[in-house]
């Protein structure tokens, strides 16, 4: 995606609004993803000329007269910093318009409030814990009734667009199985029934895939992961295609009071100026951890888009352009031998979340996919003896060499010093 459509001194423009979130200027020509994540806000001070962008703290702002308000007026509806990130993110994904909100789940929950009340939202059913446990609760208590669906099986998809469902949620790649779903085809079918189509891009971000421009009414990020990319913060962003639904999607930010920090907003932005070399790094280390994990003994199956033995390896080719860093795969052992494997890393730290500069790796089972009752997690084909990892960009050879070494452990059994029998 790198690297066209360059053009010279276009500055990331972004006219604040008093409440609500940033709009791109209409007069700002594109320029490639690149450049425009490195030099969102860069030199657009006019306090001071500073080259990167001030952080401003202040929760409010003076008033000029009784009845002429400020550009911003108070913090929770809008904020420069934030502006600055919201109008980055929205340029990155295509849109019209974004609201940085205070986590990813934030995010959904600002989402979810474009979905017409009393109507069906349609969710694969295997998304994130969180948002399964989200869109159960509301469901609950009447916002809307969900229906989970295998996105990729036909009788299921032909059967689930019914003219009541007002929205589709889509997950790709999934979480933690990383199946690919096909965006263009499932938004296409959410604009035949009237439905509003979200993708949730958390997995890949708009460096590896642009899901407005296969259709996407909106798009949400946890920005914790890949945008931020240094898990230091929560974050979430909703990006809209278009204006009207950019402005719903602020209006919910503000009213439900789930708007990101500005401080939040500044070491988001922050990461995100390197999202473009950090997904280089990232692509560089995962190969050589799925080259490692394709060939030990010790693994049943690898879930990876990138390899042609996946099924979703097509599709991923098509509507991504890249694989992504996330990996996961099932051990031959059972959950004994996943006990081992995580006791045996070095360079990979037991821990939830995915998309930092440092490897981790968690157990989807009993970390990330717990808040889902365990017959959801089966059907949805989380095993107990499923490892998920988010490759960092240290060494691809200290990954691949951790990878090895724990994989071995899995095999031997250390008092005994003995083969466990595969079963
Ligand atoms: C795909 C996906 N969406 C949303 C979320 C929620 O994001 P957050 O933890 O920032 O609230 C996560 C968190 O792991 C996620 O993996």
């Amino acid at each position: 995606m790198a690297g066209s459509d360059v053009v010279e001194g276009t500055p990331n423009r972004v006219e604040p609004r008093a409440s609500g979130s940033a709009t791109l200027a209409p007069a700002r020509r594109p320029r490639d993803p690149v450049t425009a994540a490195v030099r969102a806000g860069v030199a657009e001070d006019t306090a001071f000329g500073s080259v990167m962008p001030p952080l401003y703290l202040s929760s409010n702002y003076e008033f000029q007269a009784l009845g002429v308000p400020p550009v911003y007026d108070y913090a929770r509806s809008g904020n420069p910093t934030r502006a600055t990130l919201e109008g980055a993110l929205a340029e990155l994904e295509g849109g019209q318009s974004a609201v940085a909100t205070a986590s990813g789940m934030a995010a959904v929950l600002v989402a979810l409030h474009l979905c017409r009340p009393g109507s069906v939202v349609l969710a694969p059913k295997d998304c994130y814990g969180g948002t399964y446990r989200l869109l159960q609760a509301l469901a609950g208590r009447g916002q809307f009734s969900v229906r989970f669906v295998d996105f990729l099986e036909p009788a299921d998809v032909a059967e689930a667009f019914t003219p009541d469902v007002g929205m589709v949620w889509i997950e790709t790649p999934s979480n933690p199985l990383l199946r690919i779903y096909p965006i263009h085809d499932l938004c296409q079918r959410a604009a035949a029934v009237g439905a509003v189509s979200v993708v949730d891009n958390t997995f890949l971000s708009p460096a590896l895939q642009r899901p407005i421009e296969l259709g996407a009414d909106l798009v949400v990020h946890s920005t914790t992961k890949f945008i931020n990319g240094h898990s230091d913060v929560v974050g979430g962003a909703v990006v809209a295609a278009d204006a009207e639904a950019g402005a719903e999607a602020s209006w919910w930010g503000n009213c439900l009071g789930v708007t990101q920090s500005p401080f939040d907003c500044y070491q988001t932005l922050r990461g995100l100026r390197t999202l473009h070399a950090r997904v280089e790094a990232h692509a560089r280390n995962t190969a050589a951890v799925v080259d490692a994990l394709c060939k030990h003994e010790a693994v049943r199956v690898v879930h990876y888009p990138g390899l042609e033995s996946h099924g979703g390896f097509a599709l991923a080719a098509e509507q991504q352009s890249g694989a992504g860093s996330i990996v996961s795969f099932e051990l031959r052992g059972g959950l004994a031998a996943t006990r081992r494997f995580f006791d045996g890393l070095g360079s990979f730290s037991l821990a939830e979340s995915l998309g930092g500069v440092e490897s981790l790796a968690c157990h989807p089972w009993s970390m990330t996919h717990a808040s889902m009752p365990e017959h959801a997690r089966t059907e949805a084909g989380i095993r107990d003896d499923l490892v998920r990892l988010s490759v960092g960009i240290e060494s691809p050879d200290a990954l691949a060499g951790d990878v090895n070494r724990a994989l071995d452990a899995t095999v031997l059994n250390r008092t005994a010093g003995q083969a466990i029998p595969f079963a």
